[in-house]
């Protein structure tokens, strides 16, 4: 099976899941590495963000960050996230904007798009629409949106450039990427990288933080800043490796502060400037 269709096949799981959870959060998501102890995905967003979206949002959440938190965005803009899963940054970011700008949700998961949906019917906003796509092949026109978010979902690209190549197409001149990823410092061992179940878990698919850098520069971004918010250290480690047929004992303490989530950030050069 390809790379793209387990990816699918794990978050169209997972959307399931908290569909069929009861309405009292009994339902744990099972992040990126899955379990609420999720070094990860675990106490991203302050309830004051949160307390007034459906609890079927904030349970769905699978990010390693929180962009609308660390993103500038104003009223009037048009955001795009990539990878939307069940909508918490899209549902976040239209309270941003307000009513006079819109956010956008790409997902390629039917499941996760269904949720999302009904996770905007139960909000009650109206700024949003849920698409279905790629993150490599956009359905937008260029020049059509001023910010994209994104929250751990990059990393599971399997043609990076190509998603960053889309990005900076459907950016507005002087738009903004502000996406928050799992990224790496330095070299991690090959047993990771070529671990499935750790790629679809946001881990192996990771690009190396230069190697961000330069594939931002290349796809013509400027203003470019990889700036870390958690780093994994030997316990998150071991968290995220077990269960994914991994010598955690031998793996862990070679990838000690290795990991770790960052927010990304990049512009779109301003021709008009
Ligand atoms: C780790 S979850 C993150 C979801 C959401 N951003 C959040 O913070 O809760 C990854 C999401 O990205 C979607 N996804 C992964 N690869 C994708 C791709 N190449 N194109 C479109 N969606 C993708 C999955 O379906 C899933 O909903």
């Amino acid at each position: 099976m390809d790379l793209k269709e387990t990816v699918r096949e794990k978050y169209a799981k997972v959307a399931i899941r908290v569909v069929s959870a009861d309405d009292k959060g009994s339902c744990c998501a099972g992040g990126c590495c899955g379990g609420t102890a999720d070094p990860i995905t675990s106490n991203l967003y302050d309830l004051a963000q949160t307390n007034d979206l459906p609890s079927k949002a904030i349970e769905a959440s699978l990010g390693c960050g929180n962009p609308t938190a660390l993103a500038q965005l104003s009223p009037g803009e048009v955001v795009l996230d990539l990878g939307s899963g069940g909508g918490i940054d899209v549902l976040l970011s239209a309270k941003r904007v307000g009513p006079t700008g819109r956010a956008y949700g790409l997902d390629m998961t039917d499941e996760m798009l269904a949720l999302a949906r009904e996770n905007q019917r139960n909000a009650g906003v109206e700024n949003v629409e849920f698409l279905k796509g790629d993150i490599e092949n956009i359905p937008l026109p260029s020049n059509s949106i001023d910010v994209i978010i994104s929250n751990c979902v990059i990393n599971l690209s399997g043609d990076k450039d190509r998603v960053l190549a889309e990005a900076y197409r459907v950016l507005k001149p002087g738009g903004r990427f502000a996406v928050s990823d799992v990224v790496v410092d330095g070299e991690v061992p090959a047993e990771i990288r070529r671990n499935m179940e750790l790629w679809v878990g946001c881990v192996a698919g990771a690009l190396e933080r230069q190697e961000y850098v330069e594939k931002l520069a290349r796809a013509g971004f400027e203003a470019i800043r990889v700036e870390p918010t958690r780093v994994y250290d030997v316990e998150n480690a071991r968290a995220f490796l077990t269960g994914h047929r991994v010598d955690v004992d031998a793996v862990a303490p070679l990838v000690r502060d290795k990991f770790m989530s960052a927010f990304v950030r990049a512009q779109k050069p301003d021709v008009r400037r």
